[in-house]
């Protein structure tokens, strides 16, 4: 990059924009003060109907809401563009057209003001989410990112240091939420229609599998879950209280899954670090069950606010400030990168 397209961050606020997958999310986050103000719009009631998100119609949307987003966070937050030091916006994981929405806007916005850009790694928000509250975590952690696209146990040693320790072979945890929900006949998006429903259910009567814990590795697998949960239900009928059950009993299987691999991950490493981040991570019985683990074992559990695990600008926002605070920033290019592994991360030292 020449020095003319370059320009230094001067400390200060960083508008943070997330536009991967269903949800706008912006935020406005400074060095010293924190978070300033955040909004998230979630396209959920446009894609119901579909039983899915549409990628197009996605795109479209972020193009409607991402900028009036922004005029907002910027009254709440008595903000002039002035005031913003750095541009962060979402380059990948996820879906082209949305990320381009995002990134075409934070980068032309980035350009226009003269403040430096930074592309961020949508999983890497999700990681730093629990950095946003009052008791941040410590490094090294453990980090178990649960969200729809992706099931990761990530060995963070430093910021920008991952190591994927395991990841699922098939369906990320929320798809398996997703098309579970989807065959007991609950809306889109089902995870949080599901997990209602399991609190109806009776936990002791059906057990199912925990699947890939009988051997070592802490890999994930949960696409048998749905097929376990499709033969249960043809084998003992459709009823409120059948299927009460059978979604307490997937609940279950899939937390204590996770729990069992978060354990498995903590004694590989040798860390007593655990955060729990991505829109799984708001998962109440995920949520409990870690609380549970983190008073009873020599482990601190950290996970953000539910509105902080599932895809919001916050956790953009702090990520973009982090990188850009240590120097990073972006070529004048507008780029998506829709496959990107978080292993490929430039690394920060602070
Ligand atoms: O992180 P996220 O908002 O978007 C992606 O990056 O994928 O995660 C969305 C996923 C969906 O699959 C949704 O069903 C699931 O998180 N989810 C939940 C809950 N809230 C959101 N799954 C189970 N229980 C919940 N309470
Ligand atoms: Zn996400």
């Amino acid at each position: 990059m020449t020095k003319a397209q370059h320009y230094p961050f001067t400390s200060g606020t960083v508008l943070g924009i997330e536009t991967s997958c269903d949800e706008t999310g912006v935020a406005l986050y400074h060095g010293e003060r924190g978070l300033l103000a955040h909004a998230v719009y979630s396209q959920t009631d446009l894609h119901s109907r579909y039983g899915g998100v549409v990628p197009e119609l996605a795109s479209r949307d972020h193009v409607r809401k991402t900028l009036p987003l922004i005029h907002g966070v910027l009254d709440e937050a008595g903000v002039t563009r002035q005031d913003i030091a750095g541009v962060a916006y979402t380059v990948g994981p996820g879906l082209a057209g949305a990320l381009l929405v995002g990134a075409a806007l934070g980068r032309s916005l980035a350009w226009a003001w003269q403040v430096p850009a930074i592309g961020v790694h949508h999983m890497e928000g999700h990681l730093l989410a629990p950095m946003l509250e009052a008791q941040p975590p410590e490094l090294p952690f453990v980090a178990l990112l649960v969200s729809g696209g992706h099931t990761q146990l990530v060995q963070v040693a430093a910021i920008g240091h991952y190591r994927i320790l395991g990841e699922s072979v098939d369906d990320a945890v929320g798809e398996a939420f997703d098309k579970t929900a989807k065959l007991l006949g609950l809306g889109y998006p089902g995870g949080p229609a599901l997990a209602r429903l399991a609190e109806q259910g009776d936990p002791q009567r059906f057990h199912f599998p925990r699947p890939m814990t009988d051997r070592p590795g802490l890999d994930f697998s949960f696409s048998g879950l749905k097929t376990y949960t499709l033969n249960m239900r043809s084998r003992i009928g459709a009823s409120p209280q059948n299927d009460a059950d059978i979604a307490r009993a997937f609940e279950e299987a899939v937390v204590d899954t996770l729990l069992i691999k978060c354990r498995r991950a903590l004694r590989h490493t040798g860390y007593q670090r655990l955060i729990i981040s991505g829109g799984v991570g708001a998962n109440q019985r995920l949520r409990q069950r870690l609380r549970a683990m983190g008073a009873s074992e020599t482990v601190e559990v950290y996970y953000p606010r539910p509105t902080w695990c599932t895809d919001n600008g916050a956790m953009i926002a702090y990520a973009g400030y982090r990188r850009l605070q240590a120097g990073q920033q972006e070529a004048p290019i507008i780029q998506a990168r829709p496959r990107w592994s978080l292993e490929t991360l430039a690394a920060i030292d602070d």
